[in-house]
């Protein structure tokens, strides 16, 4: 059956409201923050925005409210060319918002408030059944009640649709998810979480086999910031090296991985291929202020790839990539 899409992405519409600031606060302190920027994220939204830059046909499920902030997404995704057709506007409850932290390293951390995003049920997901059984990729985070989640992914899965499933935010994970997954990709906050491991360099190839042998995965990738992007599929386990770039923000970092790796999936790359061009989006994303406005294009995704030269794996313990 040919796709209607190549990707769909279920998840969240966050309105970013930023601070900057030397550090964190300590418990009671008040700080004075250094910048303050409004910018369009939400792990949805953001993994959307990516995939369609990337050069992918593609269309999001999600909650927003009937406010200024949710008509600002649709404008957004409309300009990206991202269908909205399934983006569901609640009477009463706001749009979600997030309010992350960014330190001079560029490094965040972040607070969401669901809103309308807590609002979207498993019948709002059985009036998506269309997209989510007729795209190449579905890509599914965390955001949303973990209901539609499972709804989503068990619909897309039965209809051989390929899930991708980026377990974050950190914290405990429904492992009923697990039979409706094909592709894990978490950073390394929420392997340790899912493994009891720490997540350092000779921890990881073990943690992704752990991972991927306990949720019957056809490809386990674990994004590890600076370090790179270990990947594990088809018996190939390798790091892909990081490109070092002058990072300001990583706001959004992991979505622009997330959705351009779900791009490059539906246009029928290898996993080790989707991983290298995912690695460049997400490195050029964090050289840009700001969240879903800072996916790169796939010309620039690319280049970067290009003058990297070939990748190779600090500690491939398999056979080369495909
Ligand atoms: O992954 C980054 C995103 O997480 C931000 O845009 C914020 O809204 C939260 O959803």
């Amino acid at each position: 059956m040919s796709s209607r899409y190549d990707v769909c992405v279920l998840g969240s519409f966050m309105k970013d409201l930023v601070a900057s600031a030397e550090r964190r606060p300590l418990p009671g302190e008040t700080l004075h923050g250094t910048g303050f920027a409004e910018f369009l994220g939400g792990k949805g939204v953001n993994q959307a925005i990516a995939a369609a830059r990337m050069g992918a046909r593609t269309a999001i499920v999600g909650t927003i409210g009937d406010d200024r902030y949710g008509e600002e997404f649709l404008e957004l995704l409309k300009r990206d060319g991202v269908d909205t057709d399934w983006v569901v506007r609640h009477p009463e409850l706001g749009t979600g918002v997030g309010l992350p932290l960014v330190l001079p390293d560029g490094s965040n951390s972040i607070i969401i408030v669901s809103r309308a995003n807590a609002a979207i049920t498993v019948a709002d997901i059985d009036a998506a059944a269309a997209v989510l059984t007729s795209s190449a990729v579905l890509s599914v985070q965390l955001e949303l009640p973990v209901e539609a989640s499972r709804a989503a992914l068990q619909l897309a899965s039965a209809a051989g649709v390929t899930t991708i499933l980026t377990p974050a935010p950190v914290g405990p994970v429904d492992p009923s998810l697990a039979a409706f997954v094909d592709i894990l990709v978490p950073n390394e906050m929420e392997a340790a979480a899912l493994t009891g491991l720490d997540c350092d360099d000779s921890q990881v190839p073990e943690i992704a086999r752990r991972l991927a042998d306990a949720w019957d995965l056809r490809g386990c990738v674990i994004t590890l910031g600076a370090r790179g992007a270990f990947v594990l599929a088809d018996g190939v386990e390798m790091l892909v090296p990081a490109h070092p770039v002058a990072t300001v923000d990583t706001v959004g970092a992991g979505d622009a991985f997330c959705g351009s790796l779900a791009a490059s999936l539906a246009a029928g790359a290898g996993l080790v291929d989707a991983v290298r061009l995912a690695n460049a989006a997400g490195a050029l994303s964090t050289t840009i202020n700001g969240a879903a406005a800072s996916a790169p294009s796939r010309a620039a995704a690319v280049a970067l790839l290009d003058s990297a030269g070939s990748e190779r794996s600090r500690f491939a313990v398999g056979p080369p990539s495909p």
